[in-house]
């Protein structure tokens, strides 16, 4: 009864969040059978970053991909992660076509679909759970972690209710900073269970990145959490989710025994320490994501937001300033009303904190991103963004408080029969890839033309640019 579930993320946030999201299907293939006999809740493969990756980096077609993989594991649920309106970009799409990005993934093999907002607006949720629901998934709708003063338990037991009255099938804490700490844990998961019909269940995702994640995920087994993700050991704790194999360990004889077998894990793990090998040699992987890292802490901010400062300062030759633009970032996040800081929002916060350093006076430099949050382009902020920086930022431009998707007309037409794209599609998820990635699509649309007529490979390799016709 008590028994808790993993979700095995190995082939999806273990190497997005460790090396650059650049595990190839070919890595992943000859343990598939393996990893679908495992009994997992599910298996996380798909999503995330890996759709763009696939094709900008790896000259794979996300779609196969996903084929591929549910071909290999047939017996397991495949589950995957995408940002609500934004599907896997970085702009709000007409929900037409998030409509038919569900339609497909679920046709392609996805069973559960993880759907977040990064502003926590459920009015951007509301069409993929609406298309995921309809079209045959489990509709997993996610609260991403945060903290601030309006951020407290209250607040995310409230939107988790609300979630479930969308039709939410499970409800997913998503700490993508590895900042919930276990005894608040152990109070938010007590309070969502509190408040659910019993049929739903509540899945933990976090980061072992600031070294928490273990006793995060003991004590919201403790409070009654379904389901944790896990990564197998090979590529587990640091910035990834904490390991398969411990957690395992630590639950073996009790009540919430995952009864997941320790010795196969560990073979299977033993393979990806060899993809894991890969990765560090082709420099994808490096010491520091294995490291606990004290600034996420001390920051509370995601471990790939501060990589990413470092190589903004590292361009504009300003490493010095690296401890002011830190205490900037929750200056600014408290102007723009407290986002989340997940992506797009952790981005927009990051590079306004850099201007606004680099510029020698705040808002001085302001990026279309920052004018998009305070105008409401994004969605509902959950607090109101400091008025004067408002009046400063926008003057008399108006601000949207309608679901921003309402804006947007239908344009999964318009995306078809886009001359541009229409001689290389093969398939109609295509048009879907070319929708969310145009330009990293094209490269890779005719990278694959260019290999059914057998030219070489180099010459048409999308990195380098060079456009076969
Ligand atoms: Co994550």
């Amino acid at each position: 009864m008590a028994k808790v579930y993993i979700t095995e993320t190995i082939l999806r946030d273990a190497h997005q969040s460790q090396a650059a999201t650049r595990m190839r299907l070919d890595e992943m293939l000859p343990m598939a059978a393996e990893l679908d006999k495992i009994g997992y809740f599910s298996i996380e493969c798909w999503g995330g970053a890996t759709f763009d990756s696939c094709m900008r980096f790896l000259n794979e077609d996300p779609w196969e991909r996903l084929r591929q993989l549910k071909k290999a594991m047939p017996n397991t649920p495949l589950q995957m992660l995408l940002r609500g309106q934004n599907i896997l970009g970085y702009k709000h799409y007409a929900d037409d076509v998030v409509d038919e990005f569900v339609r497909q993934s679920i046709r392609n093999g996805i069973s559960i679909i993880r759907i977040f907002d990064a502003l926590n607006d459920p009015r951007n949720m509301r069409q993929a759970m609406e298309s995921c629901k309809k079209h045959g998934g489990v509709c997993e709708a996610t609260i991403s972690y945060t903290t601030s003063p309006v951020h407290t338990n209250e607040y995310f037991i409230k939107l988790a209710k609300q979630l479930e009255e969308m039709g939410a099938d499970i409800i997913c804490i998503k700490d993508m900073a590895g900042i919930l700490f276990p005894y608040v844990a152990y109070d938010l998961v007590k309070g969502i269970k509190a408040v659910l019909k019993p049929e739903t269940k509540v899945h933990l995702h976090t980061h072992q990145t600031a070294g928490t994640g273990n006793q995060t995920y003991l004590k919201a087994i403790e409070a009654g959490v379904d389901i944790i993700d896990c990564a197998l050991s090979a590529m587990g704790n640091g910035t990834s989710q904490p390991a398969t194999e411990p957690m395992v360990a630590i639950l073996q004889n009790t009540e919430y025994d995952t009864g997941l077998d320790l010795k196969k894990l560990s073979e299977i793990s033993s393979y990806f320490d060899g993809v894991a090998k890969r990765l560090k040699e082709d420099g994808w992987l490096t010491e520091k994501s294995l490291k606990t890292d004290v600034n996420a802490l001390i920051y509370q901010v995601p471990g790939g937001m501060l990589s990413n400062l470092v190589g903004q300062l590292k361009k504009a030759n300003a490493l010095d300033k690296y401890e002011q633009v830190l205490a900037e970032v929750p200056r600014v996040r408290a102007d723009l009303g407290y986002p989340p800081l997940v992506t797009p929002t952790s981005q927009i916060v990051g590079t306004q904190a850099v201007f606004n350093v680099l510029s020698g006076a705040r808002y001085k430099m302001v990026s279309q991103e920052t004018k998009g949050v305070l105008r409401g382009e994004y969605g509902k902020l959950p607090a109101e963004p400091n008025a004067d920086i408002v009046a400063q930022v926008l003057g008399d431009a108006e601000r949207i408080t309608c679901r921003p998707a309402d804006l947007i007309e239908p344009e999964l037409k318009k995306y078809s029969e886009d001359p541009e794209l229409k001689p290389y599609i093969r398939q109609p998820e295509d048009v879907l890839s070319y929708a969310l990635f145009p330009q990293v699509a094209l490269n890779y649309f005719r990278y694959r033309a260019a290999n059914e007529y057998h030219v070489d490979s180099d010459i048409a390799d999308p990195s380098k640019g060079i456009q076969i016709v």
